[in-house]
């Protein structure tokens, strides 16, 4: 669909990518190159148990390495990146390098503000609040779908009053990515699916945003094509490189799509949903997606015939008033087909609690950005059934 002759934006992408097998193992330049002295590893005590990734990080930094920050949660949290920042000041470190999934490059962009600036993260929270670059991030993905390498986002949960926390500011985009598929190689079946539907919701999203432009189409689009051939085979087996990579770029292409252009319903609803029952934010964006494509279906059929087409479907014939339907039913047999589940019930989410998700949902960051407006908690409620 052509744009408006007076269309105006911003596409900001700074993010160096190195991508390769065993690139990771060349991390040790990308500090140097940051004339970087010592690098804090930022990663996941399940990381250091049941894989060996961080502790390759760690040999192959050698001398350059300040130590290891494990701390991090599953939903990264406010007090873990206070705590992280102490410690690596504590320790000298002047970069930091993420080993992990969307927790642990999130936490560490938190800390890069609280080891440069002082204080406390709650002290930076909100949009653009930071006027200098922070402390440099190194990233290492250990799956392929949050994007969160090519993001000036992180998503910082506050456990004690349980919502989701948006931080959005150019000063954290980490500095590089090293998108190595050995890295991703042992991720279980189950999270290459949630966290692949992860990504595919960034492209969606991305795509109808009200704030969508050309060049995050362009990556959105081609991020959905290569999600739709390697996100299978990639669940299917893990050992495949190829497979392994394409899925690893098609999340970095897809996450700076969003990045530039932002997402929408299914984001605002899945923080809700991860924020209140902790549901995983992949597998919850991955059972909301075809429920939110119904409600929006009015608003978006021309951006959902492009989507079909990605996903390598005729669309001659097809209406753009009927499209988001047709594309919900096949997203919906994509997900069924890589063996993730499909209600909210599933995964558990009970009935009762959706009001109260629906509500907190309304002032999500990213409900402004969905190309239908949402002002009733009622709205929301109805998508919510609909997927449970
Ligand atoms: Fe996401």
């Amino acid at each position: 669909m052509p744009y408006d002759a007076q269309l105006n934006f911003i596409f900001w992408s700074p993010t160096k990518v190195v991508f390769g097998e065993n690139t990771a193992l060349d991390v040790a330049i990308e500090v140097e190159n940051l004339k970087c002295k010592k690098a804090l590893i930022v990663t996941d005590k399940e990381l250091i148990l049941s894989t060996d990734l961080p502790d390759r990080i760690r040999k192959t930094l050698g001398n350059l390495c300040a130590g290891i920050f494990s701390d991090v949660e599953p939903d990264s949290g406010i007090h873990i990146v206070n705590q992280g920042a102490k410690f690596g000041v504590a320790r000298g470190a002047d970069c930091l390098v993420s080993v992990g999934g969307g927790s642990a490059i999130d936490t560490a962009k938190g800390m890069a503000v609280v080891m440069k600036e002082g204080g406390r993260l709650q002290d930076y929270a909100g949009f653009q609040v930071l006027t200098r670059p922070q402390t440099p991030h190194i990233t290492i993905p250990t799956t392929a779908g949050t994007g969160s390498e090519a993001t000036y986002i992180a998503v910082i949960k506050d456990h004690q009053k349980g919502r989701k926390l948006l931080f959005g500011d150019y000063n954290i985009l980490p500095n590089v990515a090293i998108l190595d598929p050995r890295m991703t190689e042992g991720l279980p079946s189950r999270l290459t699916a949630a966290t692949g539907m992860d990504a595919m919701c960034h492209a969606i999203e991305a795509l109808y945003s009200l704030q969508r432009e050309p060049i995050a189409d362009g990556l959105a689009l081609h991020a959905i094509r290569l999600i739709k051939e390697f996100l299978p085979t990639a669940v299917e087996n893990g050992q495949d490189m190829t497979a392994r990579g394409q899925m690893l770029l098609a999340a970095n292409m897809a996450g700076s799509a969003f990045s530039n252009a932002q997402v929408g319903l299914v984001h605002a609803l899945a923080h809700s949903v991860g924020a209140v029952f902790g549901v995983h934010h992949g597998l919850a964006n991955s059972i909301l997606l075809p429920a939110c494509l119904r409600y929006n279906a009015d608003a978006c059929g021309d951006v959902c015939l492009n989507i079909l087409s990605a996903l390598g479907m005729g669309t001659g014939g097809i209406q753009a008033g009927e499209a988001g339907e047709i594309l919900a039913d096949k997203i919906a047999e994509f997900t069924k087909k890589l063996g993730l589940p499909q209600r909210l019930r599933d995964v558990g989410v009970p009935e009762a609690g959706l009001q109260e998700c629906s509500e907190l949902a309304l002032s999500d960051g990213a409900i402004v950005y969905n190309p239908k407006f949402i002002s009733e908690s009622a709205e929301a409620l109805k998508v919510y059934q609909e997927a449970w």
